[in-house]
């Protein structure tokens, strides 16, 4: 199998299996703990039921969404992912081309193997940037400032990593960020070559990495995350003029507050299942958020996102879009920009199917109406 004849997002992933060395693959695939979010969040959207509405004339089907005053060709953004370049020598400059490419929001994190002025470069000044804040209030306002200099869109604020969550896979398979050359690195290293020649070459992220200054920031994120308190909320507010979104949000409780504070949109997000293992899947917490944001600002959502179906589910209860993360990050291992593009492509024609099956022109017909009432 090939990029090419890759049906679906599943086969995507076993390209990225087959070319990443274990502890690669195991730490963008990985959840926490015992990974129960981690599957809760995919399915939770399998055991969502369709209703389709017949005879609507559905020759044209036009699947794009307006956010924050631009048009995308889909309701599906590319959510932030850090250490993308384990997995690909070019990985946030190829995501931010695709994204592009395709008419959509990248949403570049933090930690990150490029300047964040490169990747914007590559994004043609459309991408959304996710703050994980720096030590002190001197270095965030330093930071912020950086990125509206570089033409970011909207400013992303993860309010759900005050630590980080227990990653198993990661520490059985000793895995560290930079990378290290070590012989189980080099054991799994030789059955996936082409992975491997890129190690040894020093284009990935290990400590003889030439771009290891771009890690200088992210060091003492990597080290020690930390807390979002109320008071740091208010101050990004002040720093950034445009668009605010908070990230991490899972129940309605905090959702008025955060509006109070001035933010802009909400993504409902249990970082993949990657943080606290145990909270309900994102879908599923999804309905109480809208109802307590009331339509006042956008609410996207990410997490377990696989199928045309799943963005259809998820905009049915009230998500204005959806973001994925590790597809595309699979899609990356596989081709780099190609492979993104090829995800892209591959969920677009399944939501542009299941909104003609489900007898909707446009987004806007997407309603709960589609969805049966659980049993
Ligand atoms: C993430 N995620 C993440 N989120 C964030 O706010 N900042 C970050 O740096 C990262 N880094 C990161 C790395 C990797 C390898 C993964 C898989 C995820 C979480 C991400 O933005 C998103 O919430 C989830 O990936 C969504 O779930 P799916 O689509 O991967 O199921």
């Amino acid at each position: 199998m090939r990029l090419r004849t890759a049906v679906n997002l599943a086969d995507v992933r076993e390209l990225a299996r087959r070319r990443l060395p274990r502890p690669v693959f195991d730490m963008v695939d990985g959840g926490a703990d015992d990974e129960l979010t981690l599957a809760r969040n995919e399915a939770a959207f399998r055991g969502l039921l369709l209703s389709p509405r017949p005879f609507e004339d559905v020759t044209r089907v036009d699947p794009s969404v307006r956010l924050f005053g631009r048009r995308l060709s889909l309701p599906v953004l590319l959510a932030p992912t850090g250490g993308g370049r384990i997995a690909h020598r070019r990985a946030e400059l190829a995501v931010a081309a695709a994204a592009r490419g395709q008419d959509t929001v990248y949403v570049q994190s933090t930690v990150t193997g490029y300047p964040l002025e490169e990747v914007a470069r590559a994004g043609g000044g459309g991408l959304w940037y996710q703050l994980y804040l720096p030590a002190s209030r001197d270095e965030t306002r330093a930071m912020v400032a950086r990125v509206a200099a570089a033409g970011y869109r909207a400013l992303v604020l993860t309010v759900d990593t005050p630590v980080f969550g227990g990653r198993e896979r990661d520490r059985r398979n000793g895995f560290s960020l930079p990378l290290r050359p070590s012989p189980r690195m080099l054991l799994h290293g030789a059955s996936r070559p082409a992975w491997a020649v890129e190690f040894l070459r020093g284009n990935l992220p290990t400590r003889r990495d030439g771009r290891l200054s771009a890690w200088a920031t992210q060091r003492q994120i990597l080290a020690s995350p930390r807390p979002v308190t109320w008071d740091d909320l208010a101050f990004v507010r002040d720093l950034w003029d445009g668009p605010l979104v908070i990230k991490g949000v899972l129940r309605a409780q905090e959702c008025r507050r955060i509006l109070d504070c001035g933010a802009d949109g909400l993504i409902v997000s249990n970082h993949g299942g990657r943080q606290l293992d145990g909270v309900p899947a994102t879908v599923e917490a999804l309905p109480a958020v809208v109802e307590a944001v009331g339509g006042r600002v956008p609410v996207l959502l990410d997490g377990g996102v696989r199928r045309g179906t799943d963005v259809l589910k998820a905009v049915a209860l009230g998500a204005t879009a959806v973001l994925v993360g590790r597809p595309y990050l699979y899609g990356l291992a596989a081709g780099g920009q190609a492979g993104v593009e090829r995800v892209l492509e591959l969920l677009g024609a399944e939501f542009t199917r299941a909104m003609a099956l489900t007898g909707c022109r446009t987004v806007a017909d997407i309603d709960a109406g589609l969805l049966l009432p659980p049993r």
